[in-house]
């Protein structure tokens, strides 16, 4: 039998295979999530996600500091609040006494060198558990940049060096960035939440952050998983409106956006590998239903072979040892 092409031979061992790789990942490709609570000397396991834990700000920074040594560069922190800091126009999000700007301050006092990301959207300090601003059941778009705006600007001067508008509200990029250029903080970046899809997968995380929605959904502002030219519609505006950087979010039921946000725009294009997208593989991995490693790095591999630049996941940190060890 006469075959002139025979793919195998570049399959042979495992130097030739290395040697054709197409994709490679990298612990520079990581922003890890971090889970901030009050509190000194608090480190609380969330139960939905082995692994991951709350932290309040003394051992958040020893966390930090690990992850450096292991050489993650990028944190993005959200804050867990109890509910009675909570209400309607999430005004604890810009008070600059509370604790969630305080850890930023003094993360990036002890770490000048990370790349300190933060997000954008009301749900962790709203009492409706909300994005945006509710009203008669209906959340306003116009009235809730207003509080993104002030948010915004709060954690630029905390320190934050990429802040992300997770809510989902038209036209909030363009907003924070005019309100932090007015102030002076041209440099702060912003990675959009470009296409936010309403998903299943974000379940772990609002048990993290007890952060739920008080009633309804977030279908009127996050975006229906059944779409995908509309998230170029989404990348379009962002871009339009000074986005540094348009995230894909999930990550792994939205390969296919990845790949067109990649092939139609030229920015650097980040997917967040969520909470739920974690807790699938962990939790058959505990069953022994699956090899927990080989099924991390196939999955942060797909996302990157999608097209992300960037992987926020919280497989950072295991990924990092991993791959050091
Ligand atoms: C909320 C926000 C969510 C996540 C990041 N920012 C949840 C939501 O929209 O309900 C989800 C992250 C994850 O699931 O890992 N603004």
């Amino acid at each position: 039998m006469m075959q002139y092409s025979r793919p195998r031979r570049n399959r042979k061992s495992a130097a030739i295979r290395d040697m054709v790789e197409e994709t490679r990942l990298s612990t520079k490709d990581f922003i890890f999530p971090l889970f901030l609570i009050e509190g000194t000397n608090q480190k609380v396991e969330v139960a939905s996600m082995p692994g991951i834990y709350r932290y309040s700000e003394d051992l958040l920074l020893k966390e930090i500091e690990d992850c450096l040594k292991l050489g993650i560069k990028a944190f993005d922190v959200f804050p867990a609040y109890p509910e009675s800091k909570k209400d309607k126009y999430a005004t604890e999000s810009h008070n600059p006494d509370t604790f969630y700007l305080k850890a930023l301050r003094a993360i990036k006092q002890r770490f000048p060198e990370v790349a300190l990301m933060t997000d954008v959207a009301m749900d962790p300090y709203s009492s409706d558990g909300h994005d945006g601003l509710v009203q008669d059941g209906q959340i306003l778009n116009d009235e809730t940049l207003e509080i993104l705006g002030k948010m915004a600007l709060a954690q630029a001067r905390a320190g934050a060096d990429i802040l992300g508008p997770s809510d989902m509200m038209d036209g909030r990029v363009g907003y924070i960035r005019e309100v932090l250029d007015q102030e002076g903080f041209t440099n702060v970046s912003i990675m959009s939440y470009t296409a936010k899809y309403a998903s299943a997968f974000y379940g772990p995380f609002r048990d993290a952050l007890d952060s739920a929605p008080k009633h309804g959904d977030k279908k009127t502002y996050q975006m229906d998983p059944a779409n995908q030219r509309e998230a170029l519609i989404e990348a379009e505006l962002d871009t339009m409106e000074g986005a540094d950087f348009l995230m894909v979010k999930p990550a792994l039921a939205y390969l296919d956006i990845i790949k067109v946000l990649r092939d139609h725009s030229h920015l650097p294009i980040a997917a967040y590998n969520v909470s739920g997208e974690y807790a699938m593989i962990k939790a058959s991995a505990q069953r022994g239903w699956l090899d927990g490693e080989r099924a991390m790095l196939e999955t942060l591999l797909s996302i990157k072979r999608a097209g992300a630049n960037v992987i926020l996941s919280y497989f950072a940190k295991e990924y990092a040892q991993l791959v050091k060890g």
